[in-house]
């Protein structure tokens, strides 16, 4: 199975990895955005010393190795060597009863469904009400004048979507915790939902910790927060710092899960993505048994597989559906390739200012045997987990992507400025827009 998938993973074409990368290298910087810290240039040269400082940092890792616990994985972490994946699977227990409920009891396919413009209802909040807001995503405030994309609502085929409703969100998060767990664009729906939230609290009211691997939002009235944990790999990896961390080589330890379930483990309700992290050529795999530093190398779905099952693994033993929620986000769809929607043309999602309108569109960007298996992973924890299915939704909004209209952290160049298409962001999305449309669905689930 995992040699199949890794020899399709050979096809993605060498531009779009390319473009993945530097993509994934502003995605490091996006955590600024909610504090709009500084020191860019300093960033930008510790990422460049990486390399040597970790290779400084080995004969400290060397002697970790004799203690029985092993080394918390950083971005200083290496691997001694690297040999194939074994096929050792990680301890999964298949013990999680497998019961199809969920869903049966919902007569309507709310994922299905398309967009109508609604400039009545839409947006829910406005960009620049929003203390929050990151600079990664204020699209207006950085020169975008075309403004439809703020203005859609989600209409499901044969139902209603439940409207929003901020008081009857907040009472529904009354005295309890609700926390968003993964890569930047599980941020940038917290980041929605924060903006959804704090219009109704006084300022005095709320506050927002500083930027950190977990930043919360807090409203004392509520005795609620809203919190979002950086952990892009999900398990325990070199990449969790979510200002200073790797791309070249990712280290992840499968079997480790518990680093960020700790700091998870006592949310009421929790709402987990992973995907485009695992996008981007092979992954490590370091155990926390090896001691010699040897790592296993996979293709990033097979090591995903990995991380989903020890994820499921925690879940399927720690979750309690009467106390915990648990959603899982699907793929965040991408628009790098406009000759996928506009067979001939040659742009991406720059100057795309209107959705898709062809029924069930689907992009090269969503990868259907990544898909599948986490269909297979979470079928295993229906009863436990509520699947936010938003990856057809968005395939449809070309138009919703920040393209040249954010920050970029990076000088950029003046070749990229005369081809603006060339640093266009096409997979987060702008605020207000679809992210909102995701929390419109949590909502309606909660
Ligand atoms: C909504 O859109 C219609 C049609 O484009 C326009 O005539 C109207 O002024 C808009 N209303 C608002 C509140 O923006
Ligand atoms: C956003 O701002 C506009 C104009 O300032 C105002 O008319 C509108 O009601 C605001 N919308 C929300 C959701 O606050
Ligand atoms: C929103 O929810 C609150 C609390 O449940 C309710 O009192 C109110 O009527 C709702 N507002 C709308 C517009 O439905
Ligand atoms: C606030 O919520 C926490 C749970 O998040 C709970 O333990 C605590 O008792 C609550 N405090 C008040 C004053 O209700
Ligand atoms: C999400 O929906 C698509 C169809 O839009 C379906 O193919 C896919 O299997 C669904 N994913 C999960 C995890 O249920």
């Amino acid at each position: 199975m995992m040699q199949r998938w890794s020899r399709k993973k050979t096809h993605f074409p060498l531009l779009g990895f390319l473009f993945l990368v530097f993509i994934a290298s502003s995605i490091l910087y996006n955590e600024h955005s909610i504090q709009r810290i500084h020191q860019n240039s300093d960033d930008h040269h510790r990422h460049h010393d990486h390399h040597q400082a970790y290779v400084k940092s080995t004969p400290s890792n060397r002697t970790t190795h004799q203690n029985r616990t092993p080394k918390v994985l950083d971005r200083f972490s290496s691997c001694s060597s690297t040999v194939k994946y074994s096929g050792r699977e990680v301890g999964w227990v298949d013990g999680a009863e497998s019961d199809d409920q969920r869903g049966s009891s919902e007569s309507c396919d709310v994922f299905s469904g398309k967009w109508v413009f609604d400039n009545d209802s839409y947006p829910l909040y406005n960009e620049s009400n929003c203390p929050y807001m990151s600079d990664q995503l204020a699209c207006h405030k950085h020169g975008r004048s075309d403004l439809g994309y703020r203005y859609w609502r989600w209409q499901p085929h044969n139902c209603n979507l439940k409207r929003w409703n901020v008081t009857e969100m907040w009472e529904k998060l009354r005295g309890k915790r609700l926390m968003f767990v993964g890569d930047s664009l599980n941020r940038g729906q917290w980041i929605s939902m924060v903006c959804l939230l704090q219009s109704v609290i006084p300022a005095n009211k709320r506050s927002m910790s500083p930027n950190a691997p977990l930043t919360i939002f807090r409203s004392e009235e509520y005795n609620a927060t809203v919190e979002f944990l950086w952990a892009p790999l999900l398990v325990e990896s070199n990449s969790d710092d979510p200002v200073n961390h790797r791309l070249d080589e990712r280290i992840i330890r499968p079997d480790s899960v518990l680093k960020h379930a700790l700091q998870w483990e006592n949310a009421d309700i929790l709402v987990f993505n992973t995907y485009l992290w695992w996008r981007q050529g092979p992954v490590k795999l370091l155990r926390s048994t090896e001691e010699n530093g040897v790592c296993e190398e996979l293709d990033g779905l097979g090591a995903m597989e990995l991380a989903m099952e020890a994820w499921a693994n925690w879940v399927a033993s720690k979750v309690n559906p009467l106390k915990k929620r648990v959603f899982f986000v699907t793929m965040s769809p991408t628009h790098l390739w406009s000759r996928e929607w506009e067979p001939g043309s040659e742009g991406n999602c720059y100057n795309e200012n209107s959705p898709i309108d062809v029924e069930s569109y689907w992009g090269s960007g969503s990868d259907l045997p990544t898909m599948r298996m986490v269909e297979k992973v979470l079928s295993r924890l229906s009863s436990k987990v509520s699947i936010l299915n938003i990856t057809q939704l968005s395939e449809y909004r070309k138009d919703g992507h920040p393209s040249i209209y954010r920050k970029f952290w990076e000088t950029l160049s003046p070749k990229q400025l005369s081809n603006p298409s060339t640093y266009s962001d096409c997979i987060h999305w702008c605020l207000p827009g679809v992210p909102d449309v995701w929390n419109e669905l949590l909502f309606h689930f909660l």
